[in-house]
């Protein structure tokens, strides 16, 4: 039974204690939450995508594909919404970026992303990358094993994308014609997978769209860059710990955090947190931050972290992972190959942010410069990092992709 059902269940009884107020206007308001007029409950506050969905009242329809190097992870579909069922709809493919899923599609309720295409007529099919809350099974290794969490995005781009995409041909019966697109992360594995398999990426893709494209990583913030050097370090100390990555094994705990994080006053600690890859306050909708803190964090490799710090200290090379004194033997060259974006041939569409701290104007000018394909800059909006999922101009945003590919 839905969270949703139960929750209409439990609180057609008075007084019960399940509809506390959870969200509300203004950040001032959460001092006064219990009573006040501008705060009300909002049942997607740490809710599942099946359970947010379904409570909008959209089909919810979720798959496990098998990759080849044998994770097992899960696609969700919304193939409409409620009402334009039958004909063919052309594919939206929504990818999420690092240590979150999902459910960072679905943080502005009705206006969430995944309702705005559906109602436009599109087939919706989200993924969620091996290691995240959704996807975290293998046919050999459990989420204890260090051996799971081997994996870099560049395991994500060319096994689970693949898998994923041959899935959706399969069951759509379209080739060549799905729209891709993702944020921070999910834009590297877009660049990964089709400059790496461009056939494939030609078989699949009709379109790459990326919110805060990042490819090169030269001209991150100084905050980020300073913890750089010291990522062997940080490595040797998580890895003598035996952790790899921070999934469904330290889960509960995480909840838990999250919980806390959905509340005042922690709602301003945890907000500031997202914050440091670049915010525009005034793009922050006090009444969203309980939705995306208590969805935050869904899995993470350590390895995932590891390849981006490389890539920033490597000044200039969007590279594969560094073996260090093994890469002569695994790559037969001292230093990693880099990517051949030049290779990709799918149209790439870049939206960035001009105060984002992690996907930089500099840097998205020169993925620009090095892709060969059509391309172009779109609109530049006066957003942060994650303002791209919940800030008050998203919807601006998704009207403006929706343009882009019809
Ligand atoms: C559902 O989709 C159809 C066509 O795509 C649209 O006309 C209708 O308004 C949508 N329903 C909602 C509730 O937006
Ligand atoms: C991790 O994967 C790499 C390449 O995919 C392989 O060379 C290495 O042996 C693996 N390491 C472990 C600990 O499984
Ligand atoms: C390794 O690289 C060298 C020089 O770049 C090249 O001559 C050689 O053929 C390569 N070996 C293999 C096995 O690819």
């Amino acid at each position: 039974m839905s969270k949703y059902v139960l929750v209409l269940v439990i609180c057609s009884i008075p007084f019960s204690a399940c509809m506390r107020k959870n969200v509300c206007k203004t950040i001032e308001d959460y001092r006064t939450i219990e009573h006040n007029p501008n705060c009300w409950y909002n049942p997607d506050v740490g809710a599942s995508p099946a359970e947010i969905i379904k409570g909008h009242g959209y089909p919810f329809e979720s798959y496990e594909v098998v990759t080849k190097d044998g994770y097992i992870v899960t696609l969700f579909r919304v193939p409409h919404n409620g009402t334009n069922f039958g004909a063919k709809k052309p594919v939206v493919f929504l990818q999420h970026g690092m240590a979150v899923d999902s459910s960072c599609y679905l943080y502005l309720g009705e206006k969430s992303s995944v309702f705005v295409f559906a109602n436009n007529g599109y087939d919706v099919w989200l993924s969620n990358s091996r290691g995240t809350k959704y996807s975290s099974k293998h046919n050999k290794y459990s989420v204890y094993d260090p051996a799971y969490w081997n994996f870099s995005f560049h395991e994500m781009a060319i096994y689970d994308l693949p898998a994923m995409l041959e899935f959706i041909i399969k069951m759509t019966g379209q080739t060549g014609h799905i729209h891709y697109i993702g944020h921070s992360m999910g834009t590297t594995i877009s660049y990964i997978y089709s400059s790496l398999m461009p056939q494939h990426a030609k078989r699949s893709l009709r379109t790459i769209v990326s919110l805060a494209p990042v490819a090169f990583l030269d001209h991150v913030s100084p905050l980020v860059r300073a913890i750089v050097p010291f990522r062997y370090l940080i490595w040797d100390f998580f890895a003598s710990l035996g952790l790899y990555g921070v999934g469904p094994n330290v889960q509960f705990k995480l909840d838990i955090v999250l919980q806390m994080c959905a509340r005042y006053p922690f709602i301003l600690i945890c907000s500031n947190l997202g914050d440091l890859a670049g915010t525009n306050q005034a793009e922050n909708r006090a009444s969203t931050l309980p939705v995306s803190a208590a969805a935050q964090l869904s899995g993470i490799s350590l390895k995932t972290l590891l390849h981006y710090a490389q890539i920033i200290d490597a000044r200039g090379r969007f590279q594969y992972f560094d073996y260090g004194p093994y890469n002569r033997k695994i790559y037969n060259s001292t230093l990693p190959p880099e990517y051949p974006i030049y290779k990709i041939k799918i149209p790439v569409y870049l939206f960035y942010g001009r105060r984002d701290l992690l996907a930089t104007e500099k840097d998205v000018y020169h993925l620009y410069e090095k892709l060969k394909t059509e391309k172009r800059i779109m609109e530049v909006f006066n957003f942060g990092h994650n303002n791209f999922l919940s800030g008050l101009h998203a919807l601006d945003l998704y009207q403006m992709i929706l343009k882009l590919i019809q």
